[in-house]
């Protein structure tokens, strides 16, 4: 079907004569742009490159939507319903129905009276008239899939601090998980009661006097009641494994999100493997919530039905085990606060050993063409030594509590016994031999549940540690309302900074210093100046790395941070000195898994980039597999596959920061012949410390210490600015001084 006239062709896919047309989005696309439609109505602006396709799929099912745009910060519902349901939502806000061939429509209205529902063209904006549609047309496109989609009321979730009240919020939302398992665990508690008084009754009656009769009823009692525990056990185990992974990937894309939200600024302050370590620590307060919390308030369930019975039993039994119980709370209690202090220290150690293992392995080759491998295996045994040193410490200090609760412990099985039987001998009417047996069945449950609630404090406070580890990481300011927020104007590519100053956080002296240039759009502008003169600096500026500069930096005249900071990044084309590319293939490395590129695209980005020739030569040429690291290609080729990742999406902006300088003059020279075309109607800032490179520029801007000295073509800097022609001449030295004497080339190339 074609774009306009999508809805009415509701009569089949291959009725409509202009199906083939000249303008033709794929269903997929229409899909896309009926959940963009319908998002708008509620004010939330989508874009249709954020989503993620599913390989998968062929066409984006409603739970891949639904996961869009709950990332996106609606909340979304996708389900399957019947027509006579349908009819009946009237005065809704658009709905999406899902068409069978991929495509999908609005419907904004319903009308139950007259059987039909109203459709709009997901393509054609607010503006076009709906059609209405009956059942019988629809039933022949609709697959019964229908996309509900409201805005988050509080915005605020995706970006609330992560603290315990969040993560118990995360676990009390399965509500009806939770309730399930109190039920199970409570029918549990109750039944535990019945083994013991069951046998209670066959020796108290049974053997007493020997009634067959009452055997048989006893056993068929324990049969039953055993099948039912059976099958309440498996109950609740499963239900707290489906309750644990369903809050755990809630959690994993929670937290996610909020890693990669955060300003790159942040990570390059970070130690990576600490950094890991301590958002890794928000599984241990999962773990504590789902596990050890609730295991223990089930616990207690037990507790407060069994020692009523316990105490209907023998009081005074039962008022000992109370007892024997609270004496080893206590002293679980006592030794907590020693316990925690010489575990936090070793959790401290193992952190620091673990950051030890990551740096070694991400900086190996390093180590290995530095042969600091025994170097780094001493490092390590410290570090070890030290872990070592604490988990002793550890063992010891809680060997104390477990040695000192072991008496009570054992006073509460047997000992309690041996009373007891001394009171039946004493006075037959206090307690029967039965009932010792059924007490002695159940005193062990009494201490369980009250060890496990002091121990919980305990580890209550490892927890606490732990999530606050977990938060000084993923509670840091984030971009999200920079990056789903502002405007997101057409690019054009005219720059102008007025009065920049920047100043790194943490640095003492300003990187950037009253920068003042402006140029056109589809500029080429070079970037030179001494190391550290503040050139890298500008170009993260223009990519909103960082935002606390102060002046204004104008894109096409609007400030910088006015622009929604995704729409602002996907306009720049961004090649750095070192570039990373992703285990895959060279194709999906191009395309860096944006959908929406066929391989001819592809092909052309190679060809813009002077990688077509190389990529040809592989084995596999564009299926060819980029191993972790990149091991399998040179860095010239690397270096201009991030070329052709760059250009692929066409953006009306590129940064090349010294992107040739890893690159053999051959293929330096490839690159900068076609920067020439790849700068065809595109602004361009290119930082090169090759001066050489940047001659054709239309503009070379001269940086020195944080200030720009002077801004012209190259003829003229040459003329009248003294950095540059410095600069120029130490470069080209052996080029002018080979005329003179051979040899002044050798001591230029030294420099
Ligand atoms: N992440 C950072 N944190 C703190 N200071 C920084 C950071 N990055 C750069 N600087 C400082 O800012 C100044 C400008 O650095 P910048 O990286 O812009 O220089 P450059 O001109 O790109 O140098 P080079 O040619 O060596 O790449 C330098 O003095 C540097 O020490
Ligand atoms: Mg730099």
């Amino acid at each position: 079907m074609n774009q306009t006239d999508h809805v009415p062709d509701v009569s089949g896919p291959s009725s409509d004569p202009g199906h083939e047309s000249a303008v033709r989005l794929t269903p997929t696309m229409i899909r896309l742009r009926a959940v963009v439609a319908a998002a708008r109505f509620h004010g939330l602006e989508l874009d249709i490159r954020d989503f993620a396709a599913d390989p998968e799929e062929e066409s984006p099912s409603p739970a891949s939507l639904v996961r869009w745009l709950e990332e996106q910060g609606a909340v979304a519902k996708g389900m399957r319903i019947k027509w006579r349901y349908l009819v009946k939502m009237s005065n809704s806000p658009p709905i999406v129905l899902m068409f069978q061939d991929g495509s999908a429509a609005l419907m904004v209205n319903a009308d139950p009276g007259k059987g039909v529902v109203w459709l709009r063209d997901p393509l054609k904006g607010e503006a076009a008239a709906p059609v209405p549609v009956d059942e019988l047309r629809l039933s022949k496109i609709w697959t019964g899939d229908i996309l509900l989609i409201k805005r988050r009321r509080d915005q605020s979730e995706a970006d609330a601090p992560i603290n315990f009240s969040w993560l118990a919020k995360m676990v009390l939302r399965e509500k009806r998980s939770l309730r399930d398992i109190a039920i199970a665990s409570m029918t549990l508690s109750i039944l535990q009661i019945f083994p013991p008084l069951i046998v209670m009754q066959v020796i108290d009656r049974v053997v007493n006097y020997k009634s067959m009769s009452t055997l048989i009823s006893i056993s068929g009692i324990i049969v039953v009641f055993s099948v039912y525990e059976v099958l309440l056990s498996y109950g609740r185990r499963e239900l707290s494994m489906v309750l644990t992974t369903r809050v755990d990937s809630r959690i994993s894309l929670h937290v996610f999100s909020r890693l990669v939200a955060l300003p790159l600024e942040y990570f390059e302050r970070q130690q990576a493997g600490n950094l890991l370590g301590r958002v890794m620590a928000i599984y241990k307060v999962r773990d504590f919530l789902t596990g050890k919390l609730m295991t223990t308030f089930l616990d207690l369930f037990t507790l407060v039905v069994i020692l009523p019975f316990l105490f209907y039993l023998s009081s005074t039994l039962a008022w000992m085990t109370v007892a024997a119980a609270g004496c080893i709370g206590l002293i679980v209690v006592i030794f907590m606060g020693p316990v925690a202090r010489v575990m936090g220290a070793q959790m401290q150690a193992e952190r620091e050993r673990s950051a030890v293992l990551y740096e070694t392995v991400a900086g190996i080759r390093t180590l290995k063409t530095l042969a600091l491998e025994n170097m780094r295996k001493q490092i390590w045994d410290e570090a070890t030594a030290v872990v070592i040193r604490w988990k002793l410490a550890v063992g010891r200090m809680s060997n104390w509590p477990q040695t000192l609760v072991m008496p009570l412990d054992m006073f509460i099985n047997r000992g309690i016994i041996l009373i007891g039987a001394y009171l039946a001998l004493v006075n037959p009417s206090a307690v029967g031999v039965g009932g010792l047996v059924a007490f002695m069945m159940l005193g062990g449950r009494v201490a369980s549940p009250l060890v496990g609630f002091a121990r919980l404090l305990d580890d209550f406070n490892e927890v606490r540690t732990a999530l606050g580890e977990a938060a000084s990481v993923l509670n840091q300011p984030t971009e999200t309302k920079a990056l789903t927020t502002g405007m997101r104007p057409q690019i054009k590519g005219a720059l102008s900074f007025e009065g920049v100053d920047f100043t790194y956080p943490g640095s003492t002296s300003k990187a950037l210093n009253n920068v003042n240039f402006e140029i056109p759009a589809g500029t080429m502008l070079g970037l030179v100046g001494r190391s550290g003169s503040g050139k890298s600096t500008i170009t993260r500026l223009l990519q909103g790395v960082s935002r606390s500069y102060t002046g204004y930096l104008k894109l096409d005249g609007v400030d910088l941070r006015e622009i929604n900071l995704t729409h602002l990044r996907r306009s720049f084309g961004v090649v750095l000195q070192d570039n990373f590319l992703f285990r895959g293939t060279i194709r999906e490395n191009i395309t860096a898994g944006r959908p929406g590129y066929t391989i001819d695209d592809v092909v052309r980005a190679a060809r813009l980039a002077g990688a077509e020739e190389f990529i040809e030569r592989m084995p596999a040429g564009y299926e060819t597999f980029i191993e972790e690291g990149s091991t399998n290609i040179s860095g010239g080729q690397r270096q201009r596959l991030a070329i052709a990742r760059a250009v692929i999406t066409d953006p009306k902006l590129m940064i090349l920061d010294e992107a040739t300088s890893a690159l053999d003059p051959e293929s330096e020279a490839l690159v900068n012949a076609n920067l020439e075309r790849i700068g065809k109607g595109r602004t361009m800032v290119i930082v090169s410390h090759r001066l050489s490179s940047l001659v054709n520029c239309d503009q070379i801007c001269v940086m020195d210490h944080g200030s720009v000295a002077d801004i012209a073509p190259h003829d003229v800097l040459l003329e009248r600015c003294d950095i540059y022609r410095t600069l120029w001449m130490q470069q080209n030295r052996h080029t002018e001084g080979k005329a003179r004497t051979g040899s002044s080339s050798l001591i230029a190339e030294g420099e």
